[in-house]
């Protein structure tokens, strides 16, 4: 058995892989095998300390796998079940782990573990951008992100199954096909373009209704001014660093905008909350909807790397670690 810990925070070289022995199942808790594990961008503010931890501290928030022994009070699992899960506490990358049931999801017979274990995240968080925070409606154009990495390409694929139209930004011109096959009607290339500029010709000036922004310092203040009059500005993520402290009367008032920071925990606190959100997620990837494809699997000895190649915008898609 192994797992990846942190005894300090820093770069990728921080990543420890370590061998480990676990004891047994506590009464609400199982063993579970993995099979996967989600690499997430949210993995990479761990590791550095932008989200600060106790240390040392395992990594990782999502993975699927088998249950290979139940705690003394556990009953809606049994041995052999496939699951998947997202969230707390920390400690996904791991080729074994006891982790507490009431995170837990029995994963449908057909859906693969592989594909699972990294739509846990992404699309759980891809569920309440597009139902909780702002309720989309069809017919709207809204702005998005990173369009072609793990989180955009599920967002541009649910987003089109509701009649939302996507305009969508990207880092690099090879990004730009594969954020218009996932469903991106239409594709800014932001390190070339104003997007800001282009979004008001594409929307003849009146901008758009909600900005989902998950790069973050980079692109805060002109995801704004892409917005409509009360329009709902979200801010999911740091993938260009954290955002600098808002100016509200520059920012935000003039237009009398909304501002949300969100996390995906908030809107999973309760088992009715999580059934919730998994149902439709499985829904959308049993009737096609949502397809995915491995953009690739690392080894878990290969963690750094795969850290490495994620913060250097070289991971397209949502990718796994293999324990
Ligand atoms: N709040 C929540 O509940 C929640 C949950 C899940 C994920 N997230 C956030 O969603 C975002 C996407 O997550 P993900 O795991 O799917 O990652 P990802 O989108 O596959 O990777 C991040 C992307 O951000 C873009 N980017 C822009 N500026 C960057 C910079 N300076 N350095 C690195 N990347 C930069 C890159 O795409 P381009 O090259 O196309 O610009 C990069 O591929 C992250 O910010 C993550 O933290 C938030």
């Amino acid at each position: 058995m192994k797992a990846v810990k942190i005894e300090k925070t820093g770069g990728p070289e921080v990543l420890k892989v370590e061998e480990i022995t676990l004891g047994k199942p506590g009464n609400d808790e199982v063993l579970i095998e993995h099979v996967a594990i989600g690499l997430n961008y949210i993995d990479t503010y761990h590791r550095s300390g932008l989200y600060p931890l106790t240390l040392p501290t395992g990594i990782g928030i999502e993975a699927s796998g088998i249950i290979k022994e139940v705690g003394p009070n556990v009953s809606e699992f049994s041995l052999g079940d496939k699951i998947a899960y997202a969230g707390q506490p920390l400690g996904a990358y791991c080729t074994h782990r006891i982790y507490p049931t009431k995170n837990l999801v029995k994963v449908p017979e057909n859906i693969d573990l592989n594909n699972i274990a990294t739509l846990m995240t992404k699309g759980l968080t891809v569920f309440y951008l597009l139902y909780k925070t702002y309720a989309v409606k069809a017919g709207e154009t809204v702005l998005f992100h990173a369009a072609a990495g793990g989180v955009g390409q599920i967002f541009c694929q649910w987003a089109k199954s509701l009649n939302v139209k996507v305009i969508g930004t990207v880092g690099s011109d090879k990004k730009i096909d594969l954020a218009k096959k996932y469903g991106c009607n239409e594709v800014i290339n932001y390190s070339k373009e104003d997007f800001a500029k282009k979004v008001m010709e594409l929307t003849n000036g009146k901008g758009v209704p909600v900005v989902y922004d998950g790069v973050g310092k980079s692109t805060f203040e002109k995801s704004c001014e892409c917005l409509q009059v009360r329009g709902t500005m979200i801010s999911f993520g740091n993938a260009s660093g954290a955002l600098d402290p808002i100016d509200v009367p520059k920012v935000l008032q003039p237009k009398g905008l909304y501002f949300v920071r969100p996390s995906m925990q908030q809107y999973l606190r309760t088992n009715k909350e999580l059934n919730e959100a998994t149902n439709m997620l499985f829904e959308k990837i049993s009737s096609g909807k949502i397809k995915i494809e491995i953009f690739k699997k690392y080894k878990l000895d290969e963690v750094e790397t795969a850290h490495r190649d994620l913060q250097a915008r070289k991971v397209i898609g949502p990718a796994v670690i293999i324990p």
